[in-house]
């Protein structure tokens, strides 16, 4: 009987390991309800007498190894942060929440699979600009009046370089490098110093676009644009009413038809129906000249968008500063792509 005790410290002993579960497993195993120890305790009753006392003290010192056993590994465990502890499979597992994208990322994406769809590329330049990509390439030579058109943030050392204004500066870049045929969209973020409100912000997004060729007419741009608006909105009626840009001539900005019954809000289309989403117009041929394409062999189109006015168009938002809050429930909303 001694015998076995002794045996069970011998193995008690040299038992070691990193792993929880091995360790209750043989935390069970000795101290359970019907683990050995008690089985032991048990047996105790019919030992005889003369070996009561020494059964007895062998007994202590296998009951003591055996707590200071399960302490030790225990606390090792815990010290190496119970890595080796998650292969319970049984174990409740945390709901894990996905995240979704921005709602602007969602309509910028759409917008640049409509144009992908009709041979556009993507390009994009840089957020803080010099003078002349902004501005004076695109036929706003300085104290043109029209630069007064785009509130500035002006870097105040340097009165060559601003935040860009819109990304018409990317398509001047790209001109400079590239010879038509031009077929090229430019999304990014922009900035004007304009008073904060429900319909206004600082820092926007824009998607522009540029088409240069031979004998690119009006009447291309109007299809484009057809064919976009079709693609985003669904069946949708446009118009384009004569406007001015200095980079444009002629230029228009394009009115979608929204109708009167879905106006939630009365500033949507201020009662009249339609919605302005967009400019547009032929590029001037001093733009094209400045970025080095000959007027007299090309000519081309150009259009600009702002992408929080489509997304609040399409979602129904009536205030652009939720775009930037960041609120968790306001962009849990927005899930999956367009
Ligand atoms: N760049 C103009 C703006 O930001 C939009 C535009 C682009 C208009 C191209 C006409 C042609 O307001």
């Amino acid at each position: 009987m001694i015998e076995r005790v002794k045996k069970y410290l011998e193995e008690v002993n040299s038992f070691s390991s990193t792993d929880a579960l091995t360790i209750e497993e043989f935390r069970v195993s000795y101290s359970g309800k019907k683990g050995i120890l008690n089985t032991l305790f048990a047996a105790f009753r019919e030992v005889p007498i003369e070996q009561k006392k020494a059964f007895g003290q062998e007994l202590n010192i296998l009951k003591n190894a055996v707590s200071e056993k399960i302490k030790e590994l225990q606390s090792k465990l815990k010290s190496t942060g119970g890595k080796s502890s998650i292969s319970d499979p049984t174990r409740t597992p945390f709901p894990i929440q996905t995240g979704n994208r921005h709602p602007l990322s969602i309509v910028k994406n759409r917008i640049i699979d409509i144009f992908s769809q009709i041979g556009f590329t993507i390009s994009e330049g840089p957020e803080i600009e010099d003078d002349w990509h902004n501005f004076t390439a695109l036929n706003l030579p300085e104290h043109h009046p029209a630069r007064d058109m785009q509130d500035t943030f002006f870097i105040q050392t340097d009165p060559d370089i601003l935040l860009r204004t819109h990304t018409s500066s990317v398509q001047v870049r790209y001109m400079e490098k590239n010879q038509p045929p031009i077929r090229t969209i430019s999304p990014g973020r922009v900035f004007r110093n304009e008073a904060i409100s429900s319909r206004s912000h600082c820092i926007f997004h824009q998607i522009e676009g540029l088409y240069i060729a031979k004998d690119v007419s009006f009447s291309d741009l109007k299809q484009t644009l057809k064919y976009f608006t079709e693609s985003l909105f669904g069946n949708s009626k446009i118009r384009l009413r004569p406007s001015y840009f200095p980079f444009t001539e002629p230029s228009a900005e394009v009115d979608i038809y929204w109708g009167l019954e879905t106006e939630v809000d009365y500033r949507i289309t201020k009662g009249t129906g339609w919605l302005e989403i967009m400019g547009c117009g032929m590029v001037d041929p001093n733009v094209l000249k400045n970025c080095g394409i000959d007027p007299d062999e090309y000519s081309g189109f150009a259009f600009g968008m702002g992408i929080e006015r489509i997304a609040m168009l399409i979602y129904q938002i009536s205030d652009i500063r939720l775009f930037f809050e960041n609120d968790v429930r306001f962009l849990k909303q927005f899930k999956g792509t367009l």
